[in-house]
């Protein structure tokens, strides 16, 4: 356990809340390296404060973002065939889980013993592994505030317990895929022999639908993305200043992927805590991407991880894919 974990035991809400948060001086190290680079990025996973989670929900609810409406009518429609399939797993561990809506979908049908909310956003991920433990009394709610791109333990959770992964929202596609194929490693060893994972995959379509998904009419992605500088400002003495900034996301077809960046409209000069970093009129940030598989590319990037495609399911029109993979007995 490093330095900053601790682990919070709560009885009167009965969650159990483990915080294993990344400290401050990474979140630091990490922007400024980043910045440093050429060209400019920053890992996706700084967008989640508490205020860029609120964002991500009402990204969410646009009539644009067809993904996530797209995912939980998949889960709705099939939630019998998918506990079917899945069968009996006692231990449903889901990275990145944000509100937890989707798993609710499942629950009734699944019915773990115990399910382990994980996700960077610390103060969400208490509302959300609450809120969840508040409408499904009966299930045992282990949350973790962790990083998922960094390896995770699981201290609580039985080995021989039988462990699902749920990992839905195409947060697999803010890999580049050859790490998207490490993290699924990654999970194949967090749930072991005879273990699986569901996981939702976006799919490759219309260029017109992706790139109106990720520029909305009420400019809420815009926001969503700005809100890392005024995130870096408030909590890493930074002085960015949001209005010479611009939102940008597009299809980049060569690779498959939706890129998001901020654009600067100015030569410009930033200070974040010792360091000053230059801009150039039109330089970027890029700030996440958004990979979009073929179902095949998809079985493909999972087996090569060792994993065995077992089932697919999509809505009607083919937009996203839900995915389960099984780990072969040893
Ligand atoms: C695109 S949202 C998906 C949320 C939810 N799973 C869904 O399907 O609607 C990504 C979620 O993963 C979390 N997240 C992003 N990067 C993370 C990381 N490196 N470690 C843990 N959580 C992360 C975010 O806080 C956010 O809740």
């Amino acid at each position: 356990m490093a330095e900053n974990q601790s682990v919070l035991t709560s009885t009167d809400n009965e969650i159990q809340f483990y915080d294993f948060h990344p400290k401050m001086s990474d979140f630091y190290s990490e922007v400024v390296e980043g910045l440093k680079t050429e060209p400019k990025k920053i890992p996706p996973k700084f967008f989640y404060d508490e205020t860029g989670s609120r964002l991500f929900e009402q990204i969410c609810q646009l009539p644009e973002y067809y993904p996530t409406r797209t995912e939980q009518q998949i889960l709705e429609d099939n939630a019998s065939s998918i506990a079917q399939i899945i069968g009996d797993h006692h231990y449903v561990i889901e990275p990145g889980c944000g509100s937890c809506e989707k798993i609710k979908l499942l629950l009734d049908t699944l019915k773990p013993e115990a399910y382990v909310p994980m996700d960077i956003s610390k103060e969400f991920l208490q509302e959300s592994a609450q809120a969840v433990s508040d409408e499904f009394p009966w299930l045992d709610v282990h949350a973790a505030c962790v990083d998922f791109t960094e390896p995770m333990e699981l201290p609580f959770c039985p080995d021989e317990a039988r462990k699902l992964a749920f990992f839905p929202g195409s947060s697999i596609g803010n890999f580049e895929p050859s790490l998207a194929q490490k993290f699924m490693q990654h999970v194949l060893n967090l749930v072991g022999p005879g273990g699986g994972i569901l996981i939702g995959v976006d799919l490759k379509k219309d260029e017109q639908i992706l790139n109106d998904a990720y520029n909305d009419n009420a400019g809420v992605t815009a926001d969503f993305n700005l809100n890392l500088l005024a995130r870096i400002n408030s909590e890493l003495d930074a002085n960015f200043e949001l209005e010479h900034f611009d939102h940008h996301a597009f299809y980049n077809a060569d690779v498959g992927r939706i890129e998001m960046h901020l654009v600067s409209q100015k030569p410009q000069q930033i200070k974040i805590g010792e360091h000053l970093i230059s801009f150039e009129s039109g330089e970027t940030i890029h700030t996440e991407s958004s990979y979009k598989y073929t179902i095949k590319e998809f079985q493909s990037l999972g087996h090569k991880a060792g994993f065995n495609p077992i089932k697919v399911w999509t809505d009607q029109d083919d937009r996203f894919s839900v995915h389960y993979f099984e780990v072969p007995q040893a």
